[in-house]
This record gives structure tokens, C-alpha cells and sequence, in this order.
């Protein structure tokens, strides 16, 4: 199968002005969440990536009518959609296409929806979102229900329940929050997931007219409503990873760029480590500007992913980019996920030197990156790998670099603009998979 490289030829200090675009994992929730309005509605700051396509289309086949007025908006009326069963082959490539469980719950008090994609990190379970489901009315949701990698779920009715989640998910709150926006009464979700796109979705819901109040908090109360008005605009807000990962390749160049259209508080977590390492990060009111002071040494550090506002685990590969720079042992502690660490062995053959100890990374800079052809094992790492590749002096392709646009809009031309040399070539592999 036909696929695509970056090509990239770094060692140019990268510097200038970027525009972040629109957070990829709010607005893949707020699309779901558009499935359960009662009247149109306009989106706005829509990110021009793929997994937002396959979102889409996902919604066209339920029956919704979505109008792309630019690259940016799109108009979407939902009040077409004439069915609850998602099944088809375009539910497995994303992760993110879980939320119609929720969504088409709370509309049809039914959903039959096939199991997720998305990257794989490990061990990727739903048995929150099912429970949540449960605990409110809905029936199929225990694992042994589940036939044939369909989920089958109905309820009669839906009604409001107390959840307490054991883990914080992201994902679960967010399916939690869908289906009890239209449930009978009230729900409380305990030890809810904090990320600021849990707060976005919230916030496109209570604008339609839900009633959900604290999230953003640990506790999330509900109160359900028969009907969600449309009829608005909307605007989704900027990609924290996004822009987190444009501060590491600012850094990693020993560049001086101004990262705009975001939200510095939902940087802090990488700002403050970058600060501790030795880098300047200074905020604006919606930019932020990185880069290193003349003879400043840049000193390694320890970093422990976990729920926001802790250190975001989508940041930790291109974080350790940033430690494999550093002078001194770094670590990089995985809290999050089972097994993120496979992008390894690639930086390694860029000079890498990683030592991964079960959830631990023990970096030892200073590294002098050496140009490869690498393989981007999925979305993050891939962004990880350029990064590297930006600071590596010589030619680097990065191979299956289709993952990397699922999460990251027109990377080329943004890093072109900052003085970059990359660009998208032809590249074959044999033992193409296809993505999930
Ligand atoms: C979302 C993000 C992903 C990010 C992750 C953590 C989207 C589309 N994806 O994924 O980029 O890395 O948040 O910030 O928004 N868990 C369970 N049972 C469940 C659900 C989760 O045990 O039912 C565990 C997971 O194995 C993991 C942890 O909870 O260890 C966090 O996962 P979760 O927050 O649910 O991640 P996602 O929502 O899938």
C-alpha cells in the first residue's frame, strides 16, 4: 500500500510565529455531541486533520448533514440522523469514535456501535464507559455482552446515576457526560477526568442547553434536559498538544518561536519543566514564547505523566526529545499508559541514549542527533521523531507519516514558515498495516 515520508533535513534554528489550530481530542467530542442536538449548529476552529475527517464522515452516515463553509467551520445539522448503529470499518480507525456510544444513548436511548481504534499504547479498555452506561439503565453493557465487537446498548430509560470512576479517564467522562446530558435526572460523575477538552465539550453542551455543572473540577453534576437547542455558533478551543509539541521543536533547534493561539495555562505543565531545564518560556495573554538564553546550559530533569493538570501524557515522547538535549540523566516516568515507550528503539537509531525499565525511560543526554529513517509507531511519537529529526544535521525520513496527520494540521507548511526543511515525499512499505 502507497503511504508518505516526511523528509526532513534539520539543523536549522527554527524561529518566527505559529498558529496552533483547533484541539483535535475536544472537537472529536463535541462532533459526537453535536449528534444529540435538536437544531443546527455552526463549528468553528475545526482542525484540518484526518482523524476530524473520519469523524465526519462517521456522522454523515449516521444521517447528519455537515456542510464544510471553509476549512475551518462547519455547519452540521444532526436533526437528520436516522439511526443508532455505527458498525462499519470507519469506527476502528479512530479512538475517539467510542463518544457515539454516549451521544446516540442519550438521543435514542440506544447505540450500537462497533469497538474503537486509535493508537495503540497497550492495553486500551472501555469497561468505565460501559460501567457509567450501566449504572445508568442501559443494558449490554457488561464485557461478556459484547458480540462481535459490537457493543450493543439500550436503555429504558436512560436515567441519571451516581458514578465514581476508580481510574480517571478521559474518554469515560467524556461518554459519561454525553449520555447524562439527555437521561432522566441527575448524574454525578466522581474522580471525573480534568483536561481542558473535558471543560470544551461541557461548555458546546451547556451551550445547547445542557445543565452540567464542575467540570473542569473533580466532580461533574448533571442534570439532564428532554431537548438540546441548536441554533448557535461555536468555536473549539486551541490543541494543547499541539502547541506543546511546537515549544519542543522550538527547543530542541535552539530556536526562538512564538507559539500563538493558545491557552498558557493548559501549557503550564510542560512550561514549568522547560523553565526548570533551563529554556525561557515566556507567556502572553494567548502565546507563548521559547527560547534559550545566550550561554544558558540546559539541564535534564524528571517528568511523571498523569491527568491534567499533571504532565500530559501525549507530550511525553517529544518530551524526551527535549531530555535526550539535556545535560545530565533524565527520567521519564509513565503513568498513564501500559506501554509508551515503543517509539524507543527509533530515537535510538538516531543516537538515542534511552534505557526503557518498564513504565521508566532513564535518558542520558547529551545526545547528538544523527540522521535515520525512522517509522512514527503512532500519532505522538511520530511528532516525537520530527522533532528529532529537526535537530538531527542531515537528511531523516519519517515513515508512516499518515499517523502523524491524524493530530497535527499542515505540519509542513507551520514548520516550513518557522525556517524548516521538511517535505512530504512518496514512500512504499510492503508491510503497510492499516491504521487504527
Ligand atoms: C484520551 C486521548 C489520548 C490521551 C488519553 C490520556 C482522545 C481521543 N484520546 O484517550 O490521546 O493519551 O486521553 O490523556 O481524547 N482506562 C481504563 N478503563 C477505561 C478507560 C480507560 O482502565 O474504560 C485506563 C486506560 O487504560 C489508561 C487510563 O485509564 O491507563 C487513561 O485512559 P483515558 O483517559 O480513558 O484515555 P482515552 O480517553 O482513551
Amino acid at each position: 500500500m502507497n503511504n508518505y515520508a516526511y523528509k526532513i533535513t534539520g539543523g536549522n534554528r527554527l524561529s518566527g510565529e505559529v498558529e496552533i489550530s483547533g484541539s483535535k481530542n475536544a472537537v472529536l467530542g463535541i462532533l459526537a455531541a453535536a449528534m444529540m442536538v435538536d437544531g443546527p449548529l455552526t463549528l468553528e476552529n475545526v482542525p484540518d486533520i484526518s482523524d476530524v475527517r473520519v469523524m465526519v464522515e462517521l456522522c454523515r452516515s449516521l444521517g447528519a448533514e455537515i456542510e464544510e463553509i471553509d476549512v475551518h467551520t462547519l455547519k452540521i445539522d444532526p436533526r437528520t440522523i436516522c439511526t443508532y448503529k455505527a458498525s462499519g470499518s470507519l469506527v476502528s480507525k479512530i479512538r475517539a469514535s467510542y463518544y457515539l456510544m454516549g451521544a446516540l444513548l442519550g438521543r435514542f436511548g440506544k447505540a450500537a456501535i462497533r469497538l474503537p481504534g486509535g493508537c495503540n499504547f497497550g492495553d486500551r479498555p472501555i469497561d468505565l464507559h460501559l460501567k457509567a452506561f450501566q449504572l445508568m439503565g442501559a443494558k449490554g453493557a457488561r464485557p461478556n455482552e459484547i458480540e462481535a465487537g459490537i457493543v450493543n446498548l439500550s436503555a429504558n430509560p436512560l436515567h441519571g446515576a451516581k458514578i465514581y470512576f476508580d481510574i480517571v479517564s478521559v474518554g469515560a467522562t467524556i461518554n459519561a457526560m454525553l449520555a447524562a446530558c439527555k437521561a432522566d435526572g441527575r448524574t454525578e460523575i466522581i474522580n471525573a477526568a480534568k483536561e481542558p477538552h473535558i471543560v470544551d465539550v461541557a461548555n458546546f453542551l451547556n451551550a445547547m442547553g445542557a445543565r452540567i455543572k464542575g467540570a473542569g473540577t473533580d466532580t461533574i453534576k448533571i442534570t439532564g434536559v428532554p431537548f438540546l437547542k441548536g441554533d448557535f455558533t461555536y468555536s473549539v478551543i486551541p490543541d494543547q498538544i499541539e502547541a506543546g509539541t511546537y515549544m519542543v521543536a522550538a527547543a530542541v533547534t535552539g530556536g526562538d518561536v512564538t507559539i500563538t493561539n493558545l491557552i498558557p495555562t493548559h501549557m503550564e505543565p510542560l512550561s514549568a519543566k522547560m523553565r526548570e531545564m533551563g529554556y525561557t518560556v515566556e507567556d502572553g495573554d494567548d502565546s507563548i514564547r521559547v527560547y534559550k538564553q545566550e550561554g544558558e546550559e540546559i539541564y535534564s530533569t524528571n517528568v511523571k505523566t498523569a491527568p491534567y493538570p499533571g504532565f500530559p501524557t501525549d507530550l511525553q515522547p517529544q518530551t524526551v526529545v527535549l531530555l535526550c538535549l539535556a545535560d545530565g540523566m533524565g527520567r521519564m516516568h509513565e503513568n498513564v499508559w501500559q506501554s509508551r515507550f515503543q517509539y524507543v528503539p527509533e530515537l535510538q537509531k538516531m543516537g538515542a541514549n534511552i534505557n526503557v525499565f518498564e513504565r521508566h525511560a532513564l535518558v542520558n543526554g547529551i545526545t547528538r542527533f544523527k540522521p535515520a529513517t525512522v517509522v512514527a509507531t503512532d500519532l505522538r511519537a511520530g511528532a516525537a521523531l520530527v522533532c528529532a529529526a529537526l535537530a538531527a544535521e542531515g537528511t531523516s525520513y519519517i515513515t508512516h507519516a499518515s499517523r502523524i496527520d491524524r493530530g497535527y494540521e499542515h505540519i509542513v507548511s507551520k514548520l516550513r514558515s518557522l525556517g524548516a526543511e521538511i517535505e512530504r515525499v512518496d514512500y512504499e512499505d510492503p508491510n503497510e498495516d492499516t491504521e487504527a
